[in-house]
């Protein structure tokens, strides 16, 4: 068929836009199948060299380990003289709110050793974006730049670390250039995952530069140790363009292991070298195959996931500790991902907003979405909860296995849908009172080296391997429900200028028509008309997301109404006819495929 060949554009698409081979028909795949292949694309983060690229940096090139080294040893700079110097992690959507958990855990770490709490995070949008989709201030440089500006106000030293898995957030540009600026106070460090050549090079909102030109800036830098770029190449993503996924768990990986490597050499005197870090990427490495010998047991929670949202109900994760703010970032993730409801796969964290020591504190009377404790999972979903409803525990052997029971005791009453995920220990494993509770258990267990008993990293493997079930479940369960179309998520929101390219790239794979004749077809939907106005087609960029946030399924809608020739209205019609997208986008080809052999 025409749209599965890979076109020339395709091919110039950034690493993390691009399509990728493996996942090519995730969509018609089972629960099984589609653990294999997220197995493989994951594998590929790891990977020395991937066949058809042998150019770019991977995870393990000796340039990427040496610039984790140079980063680790301004860390260790930072906490050996923490008066006035600050340690920061900015990004969007999920680049912030895996910011956000690594300075939290961090500082805690700090606190518990008595040392001074210098980390901060900086998520776009504020706090609330840590639980809802805000997708607009990722399009504004100048905010970047300001935020940044107020929250290092006074500080002498700062070693800002820009979060942008695609190379592409024109908030982490303004912020970086912001930083180039001020290099006497900053040294700046941006961490992507596509080779320099292929940051965006996009106009950017009330903006000069773009993207590309301050990753240049930051290269120049780099020879004179001024500003560090860490960009290893990890393969596309399984869902194209789904940076939660591999770009999420690198970031993880990259930064922690900086992170803790420069305390180890601060507070322990064991010097930074590549191969400490070469020894804690493989490590990482080591809960990618832990995780993932469970693939049975991961296979049917995605199942059952997927059983419960195909019956328009409800998938409910019930986190113990940093477990919960893992599951919370994976359920907020669906909403923009998935175009889901809020409440299709919701988080929760035992004592909320107190566990989540996040900068603004307790948002809990923002509205629904904002509800996260424990306590309000019983009061407020648990007397309405369905057999339909699946709910999941996560929890590891070190938490309170009481409250654990207890908690499950109550979901028991009116549901024996329920499950679990439970690291374990070799010699100290969760007890069969406990087990007997769930439906299913996911029992994942752990041996440590003795380098590893230290609780802090212990802890960052369970936290890396629940997102890895996580998003195996919350991404199969969509696929499950029909909203991936092969390995595109069809029906995206095009709330920013990055999504609004997404959908005009998608338009193009899918048709095969020019970039123009895709761009009119969307602005139709977006603007829900047939003859689009002179207004309307000379607006720029953000007024158009603007009105799309506000629009169902627009790039469905544009695809049919290229496809098969159509008007708007016909367009919606054959979509309300096959509510589930993927059926829609087949019935579609189909027709359009039959017309053209007719004709
Ligand atoms: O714009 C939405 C989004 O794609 C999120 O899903 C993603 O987490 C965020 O942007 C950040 O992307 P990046 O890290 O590539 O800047």
């Amino acid at each position: 068929m025409d749209h599965m060949k890979q076109s020339c554009y395709e091919l110039s698409l950034p690493v993390t836009e691009k399509c990728n081979p493996i996942s090519r028909d995730i969509d018609r795949a089972n629960g099984k199948q589609m653990v294999q292949i997220l197995r493989r694309c994951d594998a590929e983060i790891f990977e020395k060299k991937i066949n058809h690229d042998p150019f770019h940096q991977r995870l393990y090139s000796s340039p990427v380990i040496q610039t984790m080294v140079d980063v680790a040893k301004r860390v260790e700079m930072m906490l050996r003289d923490p008066e006035e110097s600050l340690i920061l992690l900015s990004g969007c959507g999920t680049s912030g709110r895996i910011a956000f958990l690594l300075v939290t855990s961090f500082n805690e770490m700090l606190n518990a050793q008595k040392q001074k709490q210098i980390c901060s995070y900086i998520i776009a949008g504020g706090d609330r974006a840590l639980l809802t989709s805000q997708e607009a201030p990722e399009d504004d440089p100048v905010l970047g730049a300001c935020t940044l500006d107020k929250v290092c106000a006074g500080k002498k030293r700062v070693l800002f670390i820009g979060i942008s898995c695609g190379m592409s957030a024109p908030f982490v540009a303004g912020q970086l250039d912001f930083c180039l600026k001020h290099l006497d106070v900053f040294t700046p460090v941006l961490l992507g995952f596509n080779p320099v050549h292929m940051a965006r090079s996009e106009p950017m909102q009330d903006c000069s530069f773009h993207f590309k030109d301050v990753a240049e800036r930051m290269t120049a830098e780099q020879r004179h140790k001024k500003a560090f770029v860490l960009n290893p190449v990890l393969g596309a993503e399984a869902i194209s363009g789904s940076s939660r996924m591999k770009g999420g768990s690198a970031t993880k990986i990259i930064l922690e292991t900086i992170l803790l490597a420069g305390h180890e050499a601060a507070f322990r005197g064991k010097i930074t070298t590549p191969e400490y870090i070469s020894a804690r990427i493989a490590a990482s490495e080591m809960v990618y195959e832990t995780t993932y010998s469970n693939s049975d047991e991961l296979a049917a929670l995605i199942h059952k996931a997927g059983e419960s949202l195909q019956k328009k109900a409800h998938v409910y994760y019930i986190g113990w500790q940093t477990l919960g703010i893992i599951g919370l970032t994976d359920a907020s993730e669906c909403i923009p991902t998935y175009g889901a409801d809020f409440d299709d796969i919701r988080g929760f964290i035992n004592n909320g907003f107190s566990k989540m020591k996040n900068k603004e504190g307790d948002l809990s009377s923002l509205g629904p979405e904002f509800v996260i404790g424990h306590k309000d999972f019983v009061d407020t979903i648990l007397p309405s909860l369905s057999q339909n409803d699946m709910v999941l525990f996560l929890f590891t052997v070190n938490d309170d296995l009481h409250e654990v029971t207890s908690l499950a005791d109550q979901v028991r009453r009116r549901t024996s849908n329920l499950h679990a995920i439970a690291h374990d220990l070799e010699k100290f494993s969760v007890p069969e009172r406990v087990c007997i509770m769930f439906e299913t258990v996911l029992h994942i267990t752990w041996s440590f080296s003795s380098e590893d008993v230290n609780s802090f990293v212990m802890r960052q493997h369970w936290e890396l391997s629940t997102k890895w079930c996580l998003n195996a479940i919350s991404t199969g369960a969509h696929v499950l429900k029909g909203k991936v179309y092969m390995n595109y998520m069809i029906d995206l929101r095009v709330t920013n200028s990055k999504l609004y390219r997404r959908a005009i790239n998608i338009l193009q794979q899918f048709t095969g028509c020019s970039e123009s004749e895709c761009e009119r077809a969307l602005l139709r939907a977006i603007y829900s008309t047939d003859d689009l106005s002179e207004d309307m087609t000379s607006a720029d960029v953000w007024k158009h997301t603007d009105t799309a946030n506000r629009q169902d399924r627009v790039v469905p809608t544009a695809l049919v109404m290229i496809r098969c020739g159509c008007t708007l209205a016909e367009a919606r019609h054959h979509l309300d006819c096959h509510p589930v997208i993927r059926d829609a986008v087949s019935a579609c080809f189909n027709s359009s495929e039959n017309k053209s052999t007719v004709d």
